[in-house]
């Protein structure tokens, strides 16, 4: 038997008389990916030192020797220089294990009364809330970008689709402050997520806490989390806050997804309604008259992603019996993934969107069809005293009439009007103009010029 102390180098390898299998070793490891929790795990280490010296386990020297060479790992692996090993599992005893060779038994004390399952919930809730505020950041310059296109084109109108059949005219900049408000919405569920995610968990040892107590809140303190963990036993066991960031994440890129597909519309020769800069499309190596939105397609293609993410730690999570099992270790990729994919979505669609050009006369004239107008006209003859239904009723005839006329609305004698109805005078055509149309729709929420304008006025000044 080898002398204890020679035996830092694998932390749980008492009880064992033969080595792991080299396939067993590469199945489980999960350094390969989580050797990006380095930063937390030293700061969480770090904190936890104290907190050991607070309970007078260890030297004020032990303490700082800790922390020094803690800080030192955190240095080497910075520069690249620090060896990570797949024997040694994962980022909590490949830093343990370099501590102790480094500093020597100060470092063996440093795991007193914490367990790796606390551990890496700690570290995953730092991470967390790092990455959320990455990407609210993101988010509002996503949405910068779509108010800063907004505004340049404030006078470009636009068909409004249901269906994706032309229903009513809007302005362009209502189509865009749309996606501002959605984005909102993410953003809204990304910090109330933030709250559940900022809580302390170290102190719950393996599932049952320690029979050495540490003072938590002096921890929470360091590491400035408000709250602690209430229970040891959830505190290790329960990932709700990854699988609940994973779905605001996804839900970010379906909205990001659902502006792809407006952008890829808008940007075929069909539509012909934006252009996309040189710099945020790619050519195709057959075809030599190709641009394509190879950004929008690649976005609304990682949605699928996203959607696996979230499926894979819901799946992951649902069959569990308390407390802590290995499952666990497959949240992180598909957390890091999430978190990846979306910051990568957002940078570069904002730079693509703050970079498009609308074609405002293509908008427009898909904007005169006068179809567009048919409710305007239904409106009228309410104002009129028509019953809403009758007005309904009437406009269709008049569509057909006019499309097997093959006269516009605008065309339409006085006299055709009233061969449909009598409610029809002479000020009808004061209704079909476009512009009259925009402005009429002023109600809280609608695209009447004037609105749109105070609502990029409410954006400026709210981002
Ligand atoms: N790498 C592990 C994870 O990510 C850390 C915790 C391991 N705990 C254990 N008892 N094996 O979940």
């Amino acid at each position: 038997m080898q002398p204890v102390g020679f035996r830092y180098a694998i932390m749980w390898k008492g009880r064992f008389q033969t080595e792991t299998s080299d396939l067993v070793q590469l199945y489980g490891e999960s350094i390969s990916y989580d050797w990006r929790l380095y930063q937390y795990d030293v700061q969480g280490s770090i904190a936890h030192a104290k907190a050991l010296f607070a309970a007078g386990l260890i030297s004020t020297k032990e303490k700082q020797t800790i922390t020094r060479g803690l800080k030192e790992i955190l240095k080497e692996i910075e520069s690249g220089e620090f060896q990570f090993k797949t024997s040694l599992e994962d980022i909590h005893m490949n830093i343990e294990s370099a501590l102790t060779e480094k500093i020597g038994d100060a470092g063996a004390r440093l795991h007193t009364a914490r367990s790796r399952n606390d551990q890496v919930a700690l570290d995953t809730r730092l991470y967390c809330r790092a990455e959320i505020s990455e990407v609210l950041k993101q988010i509002s310059s996503m949405q910068k970008a779509l108010i800063n296109t907004a505004e340049r084109y404030q006078d470009a109108v636009v068909p409004g689709y249901t269906h994706l059949q032309r229903g009513q005219p809007v302005l362009f900049a209502h189509h865009l402050l749309a996606y501002v408000e959605m984005l909102e919405r993410d953003a809204d569920r990304l910090r109330d997520a933030y709250k559940r995610v900022n809580v302390m968990p170290l102190g719950s040892g393996a599932l049952a806490g320690s029979t050495i107590v540490l003072d938590r809140k002096l921890i929470a303190r360091e590491l400035d989390f408000p709250a602690i963990t209430q229970n040891s036993m959830d505190a290790v066991s329960d990932r709700d806050y990854v699988a609940e960031l994973i779905f605001d994440l996804t839900l970010c890129g379906i909205h990001l997804s659902r502006l792809s597909e407006d952008v890829i519309l808008w940007a075929s020769a069909e539509f012909d309604f934006v252009e996309l800069s040189d710099a945020h499309t790619t050519g195709s190596s057959l075809m030599p008259q190709k641009k394509n939105p190879d950004v929008a397609e690649l976005t609304r293609g990682k949605t699928g992603r996203l959607i696996g993410d979230l499926v894979s730690i819901l799946t992951t999570i649902k069959g569990l019996p308390m407390t802590y099992n290995r499952d666990l270790q497959e949240d992180k990729e598909p957390l890091f993934d999430a978190f990846d994919t979306m910051k990568a979505a957002l940078a570069v669609f904002a730079q693509m969107i703050a970079a498009m050009k609308i074609k405002t006369s293509n908008t427009r004239a898909a904007a005169s069809d006068p179809f567009l107008l048919a409710t305007d006209l239904a409106d009228y003859l309410v104002l009129k005293k028509v019953p809403f239904r009758q007005a309904h009723e009437i406009m269709g005839q008049l569509t057909a009439y006019s499309l097997k006329h093959n006269k516009p609305f605008a065309g339409l004698t006085l006299d055709e009007y009233r061969q449909v109805s009598e409610a029809f005078e002479k000020d009808v055509y004061q209704v079909l103009d476009i512009d009259t149309a925009l402005k009429a729709r002023k109600g809280i929420g609608a695209p009447s010029p004037s609105n749109v304008s105070r609502q990029l006025k409410r954006w400026k000044r709210k981002l």
